[in-house]
């Protein structure tokens, strides 16, 4: 029987709450700089350094990592062959129960972990909070996923002939994290491919090392053996080397359509000496689109939009970048959403009521103002110069071909379209090559349905913000170049871990 419940959220609004998470921050800044080696095997590592920082403070190093060589991954795999072996003979039942005790060590250090990303992924309390929640859920999720998996499924029998099928772990997997989801998604590709019986090498994000720690140390302690997870801080270097390793099987990623494709053709080179075909799990981001048809209410549409472009300032591969509105709204709502803009407080991570925090880095800021400075806005919220801030900017009725509306940009950018009518807003929707996330604000029957056959994308969430999937009931992941459709948090997840093999018997 499946028992899953998502992980309630913090009460952000009670003063207890808060009083707790700040004094989890001060506690945490007494400990800053945080110590963050390489984990290889039963070894830990040091390396050369380097430091992740506070988006909001950049002076204030979050922790100092040790970077992994080829060398190491080579190392970690080797020390991997030994922890497939004995964590793909553990029982599905020891597996799960490894992975929901990781999941309450994370729920016991709830504040501390929310602090953490508070300071290193720079999100605010309610992102850090969810965050972590969706750590316990992936971990929870997929440990109830694996004993289900772990019956097999049914075949027709025939009189004289015994048919069974079962699924086993594929073998080694590579996970490389992205820093926006430092917890959750670090804590549901790790836990997808442990709880059905593969050892990980994990490689974090450079910008959000320690976050990543902690999930792997949280799997330690509740029973992973060191050898079926290792860590390996780093860049390029180890990522390149793990997803080049004839020895790996499975690479799971999450990060950018580029660094993905990349990743589908090395994975799909053979090497003189590899015996399988490796697979790729890949969520590789968007340009998602909201459409607003006539009949949308507007009350609805501005905070829908303001929250799916803007919160965490847009760096969410989930995230609203485009506004296709009917014209017959499109200039009412273009100037509630310019008043709306100025509304929101831009400022650090820590502050209880920052709606748009800084972009995670110098690199991304200066990224993204770029597109911030290729056209005219019609209207812009605050920045601030003590943190990678960008101002939230909303542009309206730039040409079709401007790079604002066709490449994915990950910071706090909303670009508004007039269109004729939702035929029209499906078809600029249906040109584009991502497929990750859609809305759509209308009260009709009809065009709700309309939208749900035509849009090409993983998910679509009507009359209300497009991000936010929770696991179990949202299952996440598009298709086209947004990815190779993995659906994170939803039953068919972990079936991409394993092998089925089915097994004949005369009798
Ligand atoms: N799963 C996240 C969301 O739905 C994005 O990675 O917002």
């Amino acid at each position: 029987m499946n028992t899953f419940r998502n992980e309630p959220l913090l009460e952000l609004r009670r003063s207890t709450v808060r009083n707790e998470a700040l004094a989890a921050l001060a506690a945490l800044d007494a400990k800053l700089p945080l110590e963050v080696p390489m984990l290889i095997g039963e070894d830990v590592v040091q390396g050369q350094v380097f430091s992740s920082v506070d988006p909001s403070a950049p002076a204030t190093v979050v922790a100092n990592a040790h970077a992994a060589t080829a060398a190491h991954v080579g190392d970690a795999i080797t020390a991997a062959e030994r922890g497939q072996k004995v964590w793909s003979q553990r029982p599905a039942s020891e597996r799960a129960a490894a992975l929901s005790r990781a999941a309450g060590i994370l729920r016991s250090r709830r504040y501390e972990l929310a602090a953490l990303a508070v300071r290193e992924a720079g999100k605010p309390w309610a992102e850090a909070d969810g965050d972590v929640a969706e750590a316990i859920d992936f971990l929870e999720y997929y440990a109830q996923g694996a004993l289900a998996l772990d019956g097999g499924r049914p075949l027709i029998q025939m009189p004289g002939e015994r048919n069974a099928m079962r699924y086993v772990a594929r073998g080694i997997t590579g996970v490389i994290a992205p820093w926006n989801f430092p917890l959750a998604i670090a804590a549901g590709m790790v836990s997808a491919a442990l709880a059905t019986g593969n050892a990980v090498i994990l490689k974090p994000a450079e910008q959000a090392p320690a976050c990543a720690k902690a999930v792997v140390d949280a799997l330690h302690a509740g029973g992973v053996p060191l050898e079926a997870l290792s860590f390996l801080p780093g860049g390029d270097e180890p990522g390149k080397a793990l997803v080049a390793d004839p020895r790996i099987h499975t690479i799971v990623f999450t990060g950018s359509c580029a660094a993905g494709l990349n990743i589908l053709q090395t994975a799909n080179t053979f090497v003189p000496g590899q015996r399988h075909i490796k697979k790729v799990i890949a969520e590789m981001g968007g340009k998602n689109a909201i459409i607003v048809d006539s009949d949308a209410d507007l009350d609805d549409v501005v905070p829908g939009l303001l929250k799916s472009a803007f919160a965490f300032a847009g760096q969410k591969c989930s995230a609203a970048s485009r506004a296709l509105i009917h014209k017959a709204v499109a200039d009412e709502l273009a100037e509630r959403l310019a008043g709306a803009i100025s509304t929101l407080r831009v400022g650090p991570a820590a502050d209880f009521g920052t709606d748009v925090p800084p972009v995670i880095d110098i690199a991304a800021q200066q990224r993204i103002q770029g597109y911030v400075d290729s056209a005219r806005p019609l209207a812009q919220g605050d920045t601030r110069d003590d943190g990678f801030y960008v101002a939230p900017t909303l542009f309206h009725g730039l040409p079709a071909d401007h790079k604002v509306i066709q490449e994915e940009i990950f910071g706090p950018v909303l670009s508004l379209e007039t269109v004729d009518n939702v035929e029209h807003a499906c078809d600029l929707v249906d040109a584009g090559g991502f497929a990750l996330t859609g809305g759509l604000f209308s009260r009709s029957p009809r065009t709700i349905e309309y939208v749900s056959d035509r849009t090409p994308v993983g998910n679509l969430y009507i009359n209300r913000e497009i991000t936010g999937a929770m696991v179990g009931r949202q299952p996440f992941g598009g298709g086209r170049l947004s990815g190779t459709g993995p659906k994170a948090g939803g039953p068919d997840y972990l079936l991409q871990f394993v092998e089925a093999r089915a097994v004949t018997e005369n009798t």
